[in-house]
């Protein structure tokens, strides 16, 4: 039984007060089970303020991304060990809008993924297609394509550790959520994609976020699907309540 994880992708929302006031409202009420995990993906200058905030609690703090070198001259940049070194246990790697808008590939996308296990950090790893590619039925191959080149070269009991969020682009931020069985259909071919190229026992332990347009009236479908082990999302985890109740359904 592969244990569900939602997480929370803040993107750039919230001050420092809203984010901290975010955690003191959920950090009591997540559940500590075996059933579900809750990860709250924030803004890089909160981070520490928030595991600090977190501390004690089953609320897990990642990060929306990080460069893949240890240090030096990379102006701007925040590497794995400065997450690690501040409690941050969680990353999310290639998500669409750093593919689209700061040139993120699939090749930075390995190298992140390989430094983060380097650093003791779970990687979030973002696959999904455009409308256009579903359109002509590209879906399948490009995914197919990005979770291979994501996880070249990592060990067997890496990619078990690998959460993998499948979030169609057409379906951020759009209120258009992918139907449960279009969602799982993905799904389900991401873990023979990984079936084949790792191995059965790393298909079937790693986890498969679906992610677009994900809401409290949506999430018990999405995850009573075979393939579907959590969520990852954006705009309906911005309220603490909302939240919570994402949470809930995967206990
Ligand atoms: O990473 C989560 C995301 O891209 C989905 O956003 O607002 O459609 O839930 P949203």
């Amino acid at each position: 039984m592969r244990k569900k994880v939602i997480a929370g992708n803040w993107k750039m929302n919230k001050v420092l007060a809203e984010a901290e006031q975010f955690i003191a409202d959920t950090k009591n009420s997540v559940p500590a089970n075996d059933k579900v995990e809750s990860v709250v993906c924030a803004p890089f200058v909160y981070l520490a303020a928030l595991v600090d905030k977190a501390a004690g609690s089953d609320v897990k703090i990642a990060a929306q991304n990080m460069h893949f070198e240890d240090d030096g001259a990379f102006t701007g940049e925040v590497s794995p060990v400065m997450l690690k070194d501040i409690g941050v246990t969680y990353v999310v790697l290639g998500h669409s809008e750093r593919r689209e808008y700061f040139a993120e590939t699939d090749e930075t996308v390995n190298k992140k993924a390989h430094a983060a296990f380097n650093h003791g950090l779970t990687p979030i790893v973002c696959v999904g297609e455009t409308l256009e590619q579903r359109e002509s039925n590209e879906t399948m191959t490009l995914v197919e394509d990005q979770v291979k080149k994501a996880l070249a070269g990592l060990s067997e009991a890496q990619v078990k550790e690998t959460i993998i969020a499948y979030e169609p682009i057409w379906a951020i931020g759009t209120g258009k959520t992918a139907t449960s069985e279009q969602a799982n259909e993905v799904c389900t071919h991401i873990r023979k994609v990984v079936a084949e190229a790792v191995s059965a026992d790393a298909a079937e332990a790693v986890r498969i976020q679906y992610g677009g347009s994900v809401k409290p009236a949506n999430v018990d479908e999405l995850l009573s699907q075979s393939d579907i082990d959590g969520a990852l999302v954006g705009g309906a985890s911005l309220e603490a309540d909302s939240f919570l109740k994402l949470v809930e359904a995967g206990a």
